[in-house]
């Protein structure tokens, strides 16, 4: 970068900055945290301004923020506001890594993988890229069915790396991740994987192998683990042995490392997704992005797919059954608010539940439940993992706060989230 650009950039991004502040006010008075409700349709092109790769030591010479009133925020500046606050903060940081980034050289694109966190949808997008879809030719890339995403890439290429071995070609790429709230990333963690049969052979047994006095028989099927009992395993995980589920994303997808355009967030996916997509000059599967209905009947259909797809594996046969397996889901779902907590599985004493009988049962509840206030369900899904944390002992939340703290901090997270802290005395 020759002296003039560079000082252009500083330019730009001290006018960034009165936007940031802007952005800033919102947030704050909007008492929200996480990003604007209102976007206006300001929607540039890829911004040019964005920070070359290793020139975020340029946020050093810049002052903070004066004070300025404003509304009208355009997502441009709610990107450069998430680098800012990733670039503050990789000051303080060691030990970054990718794990797992897909890039593409025509569109000219690299996305760093965060599972769980909109990783399907980019994933089946990348591999309709590469046209790596087990040889079937898709007009859409989300007719490929879902489960065939998490197979092994035969075309395209995973890329993990560190500070002294960044492919050079990322230089040229719009780069793109996705985080979640710390705190929501492990609770979906929790429940994908451990009350829906995943990763009990993997660390659910391990988990199991912990209490005190327990059997063989009783730690084997790694099927009863509990949230804190999973909290507590985390905590105590060395971050290099980590589930890349669980790990921070420091050690995942180090912005102060990848040196992303754009920090996507699960909170903002659809505004974040369709910006990503116009930069790719794919703004034509916009329309994809399905609205919250079209999306829960998707996700049950999928999440009863793997499930049983899952429980054909030889280690489940003495673990579960579809009775058990269709209770399981039935719970997920009232967590993830699509079914009315009240009403119960009604299949509990039967012998034998079918895939399709369970989805038919699950829609219909789901398109009958009473009442139909969105808001409700809303809430009984953020009900369940406040409930959820609130057995969890102090001693953890600190490891906790400890172990993700890079991430909160990089990611504009508040490590003392209201709705888990509000009943706990923190002296
Ligand atoms: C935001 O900008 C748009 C278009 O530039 C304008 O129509 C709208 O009135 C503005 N809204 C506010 C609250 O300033
Ligand atoms: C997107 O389209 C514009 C205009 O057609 C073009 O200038 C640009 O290079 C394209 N970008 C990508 C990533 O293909
Ligand atoms: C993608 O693969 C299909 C099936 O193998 C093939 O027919 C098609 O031509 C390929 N498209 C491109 C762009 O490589
Ligand atoms: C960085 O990556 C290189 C190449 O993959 C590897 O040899 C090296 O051990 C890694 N360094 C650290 C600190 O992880
Ligand atoms: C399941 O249980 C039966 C009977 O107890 C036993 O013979 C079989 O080996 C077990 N299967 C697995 C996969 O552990
Ligand atoms: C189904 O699996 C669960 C969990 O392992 C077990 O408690 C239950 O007895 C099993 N039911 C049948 C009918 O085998």
């Amino acid at each position: 970068m020759g002296r003039r650009t560079k000082r252009t950039a500083v330019v730009l991004i001290g006018a960034l900055l009165l936007l940031f502040c802007l952005v800033e006010l919102v947030l704050f008075s909007s008492g929200r945290g996480t990003d604007c409700s209102e976007v206006s349709r300001n929607e540039k092109s890829f911004p040019t301004h964005s920070p070359s790769y290793n020139g975020f030591h340029e946020r050093a010479h810049l002052n903070r923020c004066p004070d300025a009133l404003g509304k009208n925020v355009s997502r441009d500046a709610i990107y450069a506001r998430r680098r800012l606050r990733s670039d503050d903060v990789c000051f303080q940081s060691s030990r970054d890594q990718v794990y797992r980034m897909a890039e593409h050289d025509f569109t000219k694109t690299a996305f760093c993988i965060v599972p769980k966190v909109g990783c399907t949808y980019w994933l089946t997008l990348f591999r309709w890229l590469h046209n790596d879809t087990l040889g079937k030719h898709y007009t859409n890339p989300f007719d490929m069915p879902r489960y065939q995403v998490h197979y092994k890439p035969n075309i395209m290429k995973y890329h993990r790396f560190n500070m002294t071995s960044a492919p050079s070609f990322l230089s040229d790429r719009f780069r793109f991740m996705f985080v979640r709230e710390p705190y929501a990333r492990l609770w979906s963690a929790y429940v994908d994987k451990f009350i829906l049969p995943d990763y009990w052979n993997v660390d659910g047994w391990k988990i199991a192998k912990r209490r005190q006095g327990a059997t063989k028989s009783q730690w084997r099927c790694g099927n009863d683990v509990t949230f804190v009992e999973f909290l507590d395993f985390v905590t105590n995980t060395p971050v290099s042995k980590m589930n890349d589920h669980y790990m921070p994303y420091q050690q995942l997808c180090s912005p102060c490392l990848f040196r992303p355009h754009v920090i996507g967030k699960m909170e903002t996916f659809r505004q974040d997704t369709r910006y990503i997509l116009k930069q790719m000059n794919l703004s034509w599967l916009s329309q994809e992005l399905s609205d919250s209905d079209t999306h829960s009947r998707h996700e049950m259909h999928m999440l009863i797919d793997d499930a049983y797809h899952e429980i054909r594996y030889k280690f489940f046969h003495n673990c579960t059954n579809t009775t058990h397996i269709a209770s399981r889901l039935w719970t997920v779902f009232q967590i993830n608010g699509y079914l009315p907590k009240s009403v119960r599985f009604p299949w509990a004493g039967r012998g034998h539940v079918d895939s399709r009988a369970l989805k038919k049962l699950v829609i219909e509840t789901y398109e009958n439940r009473q009442p139909k206030n969105k808001f409700l369900y809303a809430a009984q899904k953020e009900q369940a993992m406040v409930d959820a944390y609130s057995a969890v002992p102090d001693s953890v939340m600190q490891k906790l706060r400890e172990l993700y703290e890079l991430d909160f901090k990089m990611f504009d997270y508040d490590p003392m989230l209201e709705i888990l802290y509000r009943k706990r005395n923190v002296g």
